[in-house]
């Protein structure tokens, strides 16, 4: 079905040399230099960079709020220069949360009462405005809590009706900038899981920002990183740990560990190889796909192999690679999340 398939792959945002220069009496910053981005219906897609890089100010363009130094964008199918109203309309925006109290919502006002005067916002009916309500309190884990005063909420609640009033207008495709900033580990999931039944239910195109390896890892279907302004990489999360840093496959054999390596070293995708004790370490390029014929090949010279432990590289590494600059700094994740993230996968 050809129509079907046009319409699955379809361009939801198309940005060209997107460029935002901010300009002082003390000097000028290239905060956004040249970035080119698609993003296709349904997908969610995470914009992974280091403080400063240019993530929030790419953001801020797409959804209308800075009119870009250069470039162009069309962003649910409306002109983001000629027709800004239009990209209004069709996007949900939620933005960064600048501290732990601050955010979108007037802190005085009841949930129930804040989701109503956006419904008003957008021009729904009371009753429209309402079903809306009703339907994301329900999926976003607010139910019960209409009558709270959005300074009684906690951090993650807030979060999650900071995203239903961005979402209460039906938008095609839903910005969040950072969406679980400064959130504990639990409701940072439970968060990733809203995210992903917003795809799984409605078809929300996700475009987020966000620091977190594990989060770019975990929720996203592809990534572009960002740095200084540039992207510098893009793919799928998987696809990009392999293409920069291949996977790490350490081998432990029964015996004469210096045959092994010289075995082990002609195989095909073996890159960096050494040898410690009985154990070799290797970077392969496709370590699941390679190991057969390792074994194989090790199994023919009548060497046993005692223990295999097949690691993927983290997308840390892959930001390593590519910048010199670890990110790891940046992550609450850099003690617990981190360790999980280094455990080899099966
Ligand atoms: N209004 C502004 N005036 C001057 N410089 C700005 C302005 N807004 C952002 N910048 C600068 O532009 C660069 C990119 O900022 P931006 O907020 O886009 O980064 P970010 O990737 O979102 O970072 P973070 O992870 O800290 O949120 C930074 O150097 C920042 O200081
Ligand atoms: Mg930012």
């Amino acid at each position: 079905m050809p129509r079907l398939r046009k319409r699955v792959d379809m361009a939801i945002i198309e940005a060209h040399g997107l460029a935002r220069t901010f300009r002082s009496r003390r000097g000028s910053v290239d905060a956004v230099r040249g970035v080119d981005l698609t993003v296709k219906q349904g997908e969610i897609v995470g914009f992974l960079g280091p403080n400063g890089a240019g993530k929030t100010t790419t953001l801020r363009m797409l959804t209308t709020l800075l009119r870009p130094t250069a470039g162009t964008a069309t962003v649910a199918g409306a002109d983001l220069l000629k027709d800004p109203l239009g990209v209004r309309r069709r996007i949900g925006y939620v933005p960064q949360a600048i501290g732990a109290t601050a955010g979108g919502t007037d802190p005085n006002c009841q949930v129930g009462e804040e989701l109503a005067t956006q419904g008003r916002v957008y021009r729904l009916s009371a009753r429209q405005a309402a079903e809306r309500a009703g339907l994301l309190t329900g999926q976003l884990d607010l139910a019960g809590l209409e009558r709270r005063q959005c300074k009684t909420l906690s951090g993650g609640q807030r979060r999650r009706l900071e995203i239903a009033l961005g979402l209460i207008h039906s938008p095609v495709v839903l910005f969040l900038d950072e969406p679980t900033t400064g959130l504990d580990p639990q409701s940072r999931s439970n968060l990733w899981q809203h995210i992903r039944g917003l795809r799984e239910r409605l078809g929300t195109t996700v475009f987020l920002t966000t620091h977190y390896l594990d989060e770019a890892d975990a929720l996203c279907d592809r990534v572009l990183v960002i740095d200084n302004g540039k992207i510098i990489a893009e793919g799928v999360p998987e696809e990009l740990k392999r293409r920069i840093s291949g996977d790490v496959v350490t081998l432990s054999v029964s015996r004469d560990p210096e045959r092994a390596q010289a075995i082990l070293s002609g195989q095909p995708g073996v890159r960096e190889i050494a040898a410690e004790g009985r154990a070799i370490r290797m970077t392969v390029t496709h370590g699941e796909e390679a190991l057969p014929a390792m074994l194989r090949a090790l199994d023919a010279d009548g060497i046993a192999m005692e223990s295999i432990q097949l690691a993927r590289p983290t997308l840390d590494d892959v930001f390593l690679t590519l910048t010199g600059r670890s990110l790891r700094d940046d992550s609450p994740s850099a003690t617990a999340g981190d360790a999980a993230q280094r455990t080899p996968r099966s």
